[in-house]
């Protein structure tokens, strides 16, 4: 297993958008371990694979408390989401540091593969819909700050690439 490095805000590659898994194999179990690895050492609860520079639908995700219940989405669909919403501070490990509120819908039905190639649905509610739909944002190239306003977010951009001069200079 790796810790594989993740990208940051404004990164342009942040941008890409996904392209659907084709091959289960060695390679995309592999992938779906190290992300794991990687969102568990962030103290993450959810990562996209276009967060480690690979663009391809696949999402990790853990929201329980112990840490210990890990969803992996391959190829996620949403086929339902609720009219009703919920606005949460989210947070992102490609934009360290920075909460922000962001409106989405309390119950979504997803759609996905395992890493096996095998459909199963789920229905999830509060956190765990929040995170799938940060996550399947990611796919498309969105980052959460992208909800904010521009003010808002030339401000986080300024001060990511501050830091990041910072700690390249460190
Ligand atoms: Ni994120």
């Amino acid at each position: 297993m790796a810790i594989l490095s993740i990208l940051c805000y404004p990164d342009p590659r942040l941008h890409t958008v996904a392209r659907p898994v084709g091959a289960f194999d060695e390679r995309l179990r592999q992938l779906t371990r190290d992300m794991l690895e990687t969102m568990y050492d962030a103290h993450g609860i959810g990562l996209a694979a276009t967060q480690v520079d690979v663009h391809e639908r696949v999402i990790v995700i853990d929201v329980s408390e112990d840490r210990n219940r890990p969803l992996v989405l391959i190829n996620p669909e949403i086929t339902w989401a609720s009219e009703e919403t919920v606005v949460g501070d989210e947070g992102c490990l490609s934009v360290p540091g920075i909460y922000d509120g962001v409106e989405r819908a309390s119950c979504v039905h997803v759609r996905a593969l395992d890493v096996h190639g095998q459909e199963f649905s789920l229905e999830a509610q509060e956190l765990l819909a929040v995170c799938i739909q940060h996550e399947m944002d990611h796919l498309l190239g969105k980052v959460f700050v992208e909800y904010l306003s521009p003010l808002k977010r030339n401000r986080i951009r300024s001060k990511m690439i501050k830091r990041q001069r910072d700690e390249a200079r460190a």
